[in-house]
């Protein structure tokens, strides 16, 4: 097996030690990586959900122990209750550099944004007109728009992409048909399948001349770099805890002077003001304060347990990451019949993030092999259905995806490599 290109994890030239330090104390407080490592087990599944970190994981159970309560109970429970929910605000926040924005919580990513695209078909003042999403999109940043404005007649037009970098084609947004106005842009920060960070900033500008709503999903990119909201300028940007080490809690950043004016559909006595009027029914108060304990004690790593703090590591480590992914790339790609899609291309930036084939091998037998072996992948189209269409995996089972993380180690990326050029000499030799 060629180990050209192939990068050592965290021992790059000219990489601070910090960065290497800060992915070994990321995993030292990961527990299910560390029972997985007694085992010889490698976990590279993180874009379907990363595992929780211990501080996490005991704020969730000490809310529980100590006592739980509704927000506005009259009673200690109540009032740590409300610290919970105010801070975890305030982390997020200060996390996405992002004062003019409200933060609402839910069950996951899609239920609010198909709460937040009911209310926006809702104010749209006139039946036709455009959605606009891109080919690179999970199904949780196109249906949630495209269905309720549907309902007004509104189409949905989808930006295609570069057949060999996989970013989004030139001149993409010029060609889309604005007849009767664009309702709302809505673009991945990452795709969650084959890793592509496209410019988010050509969807902004696009959004903002046709003065349509703009919408960044958040999920994949949070984990390897939050966005600075100040700087990307979203009217929305989503988000899931549990990509980020936390816990299962829904993320919606909303420009706080479109939520005053925005009117979701939701139970009357529900508040009807604040970010409390997205959040229908009781939250999940527990995990939102184990959201809050991910946050700071992944600044902590670095010593600053904040938002501020958590943004500054999780940039650091998905810098490390995405090295590591373009030598991955390459060693994979040089392992016969595996066809790699994307991380070809110096000028554009991937999420390590990587979805492949395997001729001759249906992804999810692929993914049963390389368990065998101690290592789990994910498999299928995980949602980038319009992708896995468009670039012609979706009859055949997808793909196989890998996927960094923090705390992926040097022994695990060889541990992948080695099962995997296993995996497919064995099929060779049956052949
Ligand atoms: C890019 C992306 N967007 C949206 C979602 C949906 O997130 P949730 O599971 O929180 O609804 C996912 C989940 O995998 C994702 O990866």
């Amino acid at each position: 097996m060629s180990r050209k290109g192939f990068t050592p994890r965290r021992t790059a030239p000219g990489r601070a030690m910090t960065d290497e330090a800060l992915g070994a104390r990321l995993r030292k407080i990961t527990p299910a990586v560390l029972r997985g490592e007694s085992r010889g087990w490698s976990y590279f599944d993180g874009p379907s959900g990363t595992q929780m970190i211990e501080p996490a994981i005991a704020a969730t159970a000490e809310l529980s122990r100590t006592g739980l309560a509704n927000r506005s109970n009259p009673s200690p429970a109540g009032d740590e209750t409300e610290y919970v929910v105010a801070s975890a605000r305030a982390e997020l926040q200060a996390m996405f550099h992002a004062d003019a924005y409200d933060v609402a919580f839910g069950q996951n990513m899609t239920s609010l944004a198909f709460a937040l695209g009911h209310a926006f078909a809702r104010r749209w003042p006139r039946d036709g007109g455009t959605v606009v999403v891109t080919v690179l999109e999970h199904s949780g940043n196109v249906d949630t728009w495209a269905q309720p404005f549907a309902e007004r007649g509104v189409r949905t037009a989808t930006i295609d992409v570069d057949d060999r970098t996989l970013d989004l084609e030139a001149g993409g947004y010029d060609r889309v048909d604005t007849g009767g106005g664009v309702a709302l842009v809505a673009v991945t920060a990452a795709a969650n399948s084959v890793g592509v960070k496209p410019d988010v900033a050509s969807a902004h500008d696009f959004a903002r001349a046709h003065d349509a709503l703009f919408v960044v999903d958040g999920v994949h990119a949070t984990p390897h770099g939050p966005l600075d909201l100040a700087d990307a300028d979203p009217d929305v940007y989503l988000c899931s805890a549990y990509k980020f080490y936390g816990p299962h809690v829904g993320i919606a950043l909303i420009k706080r002077d479109l939520l005053d004016e925005l009117r979701p559909f939701k139970v009357v006595p529900a508040p009807d003001s604040g970010p409390d009027k997205l959040e229908t029914g009781t939250q999940n108060h527990e995990a939102i304060a184990g959201l809050s304990a991910a946050v700071c004690a992944l600044g902590g790593l670095a010593g600053r347990p904040s938002g501020e703090g958590a943004r500054d590591v999780l940039h650091a480590l998905g810098e490390v990451d995405e090295e590591v992914a373009r030598g991955l790339a390459e060693d994979l790609r040089s392992l016969a019949g595996v066809r790699v899609f994307g991380h070809e291309d110096d000028k554009t930036t991937y999420a390590p993030t990587i979805a492949f084939t395997v001729d001759g091998i249906p992804p999810d037998e692929v993914g049963v092999a390389l368990r065998r072996h101690g290592v789990f992948v994910t498999t299928g189209d995980f949602y980038a259905t319009r992708l896995a269409r468009r670039l012609g995996v979706d009859a055949s089972g997808g793909w196989v995806r890998v996927g960094l993380s923090g705390y992926t180690s040097r022994e695990d990326v060889d541990r992948l490599l080695g099962s995997l050029s296993r995996v497919v000499g064995d099929r060779a030799a049956r052949a």
